[in-house]
This record gives C-alpha cells, structure tokens and sequence, in this order.
C-alpha cells in the first residue's frame, strides 16, 4: 500500500509518498506566494494551497501505480486563521502564524481577560501569532468579513476538507489556537465565549492518527486514486515532524529549521511552565509536548543568501567559513519579530559587532550563529524546568548544512543526531496515515520501523566553551535593543 504525506509549509507544499515498510518512493515540492501586505503582516490564499497540494500529488503519482494508494495525511503549518462563509468560499486570505498585526489582542488576551485564566483553560497564553488574537483582530478590522464566518480552520484542515468534505481538525495543531483546552484534548468554552467564536464554526477534533473520512468521488477521479482511500487528520508540522524524525515517548527531543525554528520536546504526561514561556501542546502520538518556536531560522539565512549577498550556492558561501567561536559578529533573528522567548511583534533583526576586517562570510556566520542561539533560549527554558534532553533529532531545509549541525551542536551542547530521511512533517504525514488505515498499531510502532539515524554529531568541548562565551553575550543583546525596537 502506498501513503501520501503533505507537508503544507509557509514557502512551498512538500508531498511524499511512501509504503508500507516506510520506504520513500517520490518527493515532490511546490511552491506558492507568501505575501507581506504591511511590516510584520503575512498572509497566503488557501485556494494556492489546495492547487499546488492536488498538482503536486498528480505529480507524485505519475508513474507509480495510484491503486495502491490507501491513505493521505498533513503536517500543516500552524497557528492560521481560514474563514470560510456559508457557501464554503474563503472570506479572506489566510492570516499566517508568523504575522505580527495582533499586538493589541495579544495585549487584551494576556492583560484583561489573563494570563492566568488563559493559561488554565489553554494551558498557554495569547503570542500574536495564534489563532484567537487573530479572530479579534478580524471582528474589530473587517466586521463585515466577521460577520460572513460560518467555519473556521487551520490551514492543513482547509486541504482535508477540500479532499474529504469533513471539516475536522486535530489536537495537535488545535492546541495552537488558544482556543482548545489542551490537557483534556476538547475545545474550550470559556475560551470561545472570550473570543464570540461559535460552537458551530468549530470543526470536529480528532486525534491526529485517526481516519476522519475518505477521499471525495470527484477527488478519487481527478487523481486516479481508490474511492476508499482515507483521509487521516494529520499534525501542526512541528508535531508531524516529530513523528517523521522518531521524536515521540518520553523527553526526546526534535529541532526544525525550517521558514521557524522549533524546540520540540515530547512527554508523556501533561505539563506548564510556571511563566507558559514554552507552548504546551498535544502530541501527535496521543500523549503531550512543550515547544519554543522562533519566527524566523532557515528563513534568515534564505533572507541573507537571497535578497542580501544575491547568492543561491548557499553551501558554496558556507565553505569560507572555517572560524568556529572565534567570529565577533552577532545577528540577532528577529526578521518578523518573535516569539519564543521574547513575545515581541515589534522585535527586528539586527547586526551587532563588526570591525573593518569583517568578510561576507563572517557575517554569513553570524545568521547560521545568531539562529542557533535563538533555538538555544528555548533550550535554556526547558532546562531551567528540569527538562534536559542530552541529544536531538534535527530536520527540515537548514539541517542538511553540515555546518550548521555542527553550530547547533555545540551551540546547544548536544549530540544532534542526523536521519536517513529529515523530510520530518510529510514523512510524519504519511506514517499518521499509515496507522490511521490500521496497518500499524500505534505511532510509536511505526517511529520504531522506520526512522534511522544515518550519524550523530557530537559536540567538542573547546567549541562548547567558546560558544557559550559568545551565547552569554547574545543573551544580553536583546534587552539592550529592545526599547529601540519600540522606535522603530
Ligand atoms: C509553531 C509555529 C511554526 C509554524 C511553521 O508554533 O508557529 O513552527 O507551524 O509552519
């Protein structure tokens, strides 16, 4: 049998397709625009996404033989708000979650209404990517497009409507929207009443292994695939990705450098951090996790290759850099702003420490650098919890640099271990569908049987050393920027 999984990222959809042993037999990636309409906004058309995710699966499929197909599934990108009107129609492109147009909902959420009660009734508090500040923002902007909802959803839950007719969602990527209850896996109440959400716009929940339906006739005919294949609920990426890099059971431990960067640590049992500085989600597994997310990783250095330098031998640019710890120039990522550790829409990236000897390839590494500390802050969080994971899977684009495996390393002090397959979300995709058609019996069965770690990156005590000099010294780059910020 053969299983799709779609990968639904900020800068293209990556659809795999795999087998029952786990085996990849197709990749193919495709692209949409991402657009920024004001500073710190940004927005997609969920119409692009089922577009290029049905052109993409088409794509897969050429050659293969489309009867054994039994099951589709997503990783999604988190936190985005889709409305939807009675006639089904897209209100208004999807508000993503690295926009930043939220500061004062976030302010209302997390000042009037609580952090406290937000927290019990979440587990999380409001950051302006989420999900509920963004309805507010709608009902307070755009009252005539509030006015119109009759559902809401997340983007990847756009894609299993489209396929399936079903207008589900799933715990993991529900638990982003501040307005699920996390700990008891259902949606809140109390939360729904504070943002005037009604029950009826709310999809069903399901846990993110489980069949919510089959593939509609007409989809069935278009892609030349069985009417019984499935459709499983699928992960928010980051969960996805921590089943499709084998991070699932107890304190084990996933970093995505992706369009984000994500800390994600899987546990078994419920649990909140005194200051909700770590999100606390559900696990795709169908047991818990805590995660510090970054707004802007393999993104900054995509920013720097691409728009900056003008380059796209990203690896070529990466080879003059031979310097570890020893480079005097700091980036700090905060491209559109951020959000773990700091909270701030109105962060900004900025470039500290050069002297007239800098080369390009310095400040290269100052990027790759500067996302490494800024995954290490969540590290430190989870730390000073007692959380202190001693190795971690890495996946997604900016993991297969050698280089910065090795800046993560020894940035962070942990062995990084490195997977025969990092394309962690659409891999995790396919395998939630693979246990949603029953041919595994749980998520941790299949992580067993198909995830390997091709090598492990040590980290090396000199380099440690010097890099926590240099991270003692991004730690206070922050506060000191942070009331220029305010000006900017
Ligand atoms: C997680 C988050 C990002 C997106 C990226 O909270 O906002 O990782 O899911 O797709």
């Amino acid at each position: 049998m053969y299983y799709i999984g779609i990968d639904l990222g900020t800068s293209a959809v990556k659809l795999l397709l795999m087998d029952s042993e786990g085996k990849i037999v197709n990749m193919v990636s495709k692209e949409y625009p991402l657009s920024f309409p004001q500073p710190g906004w940004s927005e997609q058309n969920p119409i692009d996404w089922y577009e290029q995710s049905v052109a993409g699966m088409k794509e897969l499929l050429q050659g293969q033989d489309a009867s054994k197909v039994a099951g589709i599934s997503f990783g999604g990108q988190m936190h985005g708000l889709v409305i939807l009107d009675e006639q089904d129609n897209v209100i208004r492109p999807a508000i993503l979650w690295n926009d930043g147009r939220t500061g004062e909902e976030t302010d209302y959420l997390n000042n009037e209404i609580g952090r406290e009660k937000l927290s019990q009734y979440t587990a999380n508090i409001a950051f302006p990517g989420f999900t509920a500040p963004k309805i507010l923002w709608v009902k307070k902007h755009e009252p005539e497009n509030f006015a119109k909802i009759a559902k809401i959803m997340l983007p990847k839950d756009y894609l299993a409507y489209r396929l399936s007719g079903v207008h589900c969602t799933d715990v993991s990527d529900a638990s982003g929207m501040l307005l699920f209850d996390v700990k008891n896996r259902t949606w809140s109440r109390e939360m729904c009443e504070i943002c005037d959400v009604k029950p009826e716009w709310l999809a069903k929940v399901y846990e993110s292994y489980e069949k919510v339906g089959t593939v509609l006739p007409s989809v069935a005919k278009e892609l030349g695939i069985p009417e019984t294949t499935i459709v499983a609920a699928g992960a928010g990426d980051n969960a996805a990705a921590a089943v499709g890099t084998g991070t699932v059971g107890d304190g084990a431990c996933n970093i995505s450098l992706g369009t984000s960067g994500t800390v994600f640590i899987s546990s078994k049992s419920f649990g909140v951090d005194k200051y909700n500085a770590l999100h606390s989600f559900d696990h795709a597994d169908g047991t818990y996790h805590l995660m510090g997310c970054m707004l802007s990783a393999a993104s900054c250095n995509k920013w720097w290759m691409d728009e900056i330098i003008g380059t796209k031998e990203y690896a070529k640019e990466q080879e003059n850099i031979t310097a570890l710890g020893e480079n005097h120039v700091y980036f700090l990522p905060y491209l559109m702003g951020e959000r773990s550790p700091h909270n701030n829409p109105n962060a900004r990236g900025t470039f500290i420490g050069m002297t007239m000897d800098n080369t390009r390839a310095d400040m290269t590494q100052a990027v790759l650098e500067g996302v490494a500390f800024g995954l290490r802050d969540s590290i430190e969080v989870a730390r000073s919890l007692g959380v202190a994971p001693d190795r971690t899977k890495i996946c997604g684009g900016g993991a297969k640099s050698p280089l910065w495996q090795k800046i993560i390393a020894n940035v962070m002090n942990m062995k990084v271990d490195i997977l025969e397959v990092e394309e962690g979300p659409s891999l995790g995709g396919a395998m939630l569908a693979a246990v949603a058609a029953g041919e595994y019996a749980s998520v941790e069965e299949i992580a067993a049987k198909v995830v390997r770690v091709k090598k492990t990156v040590e980290p090396d005590p000199e380099l440690v050393a010097k890099y926590e000099k240099r991270y003692q010294v991004f730690k206070q780059l922050y506060p000191a920027c942070k009331p220029l910020y305010e000006l900017m």
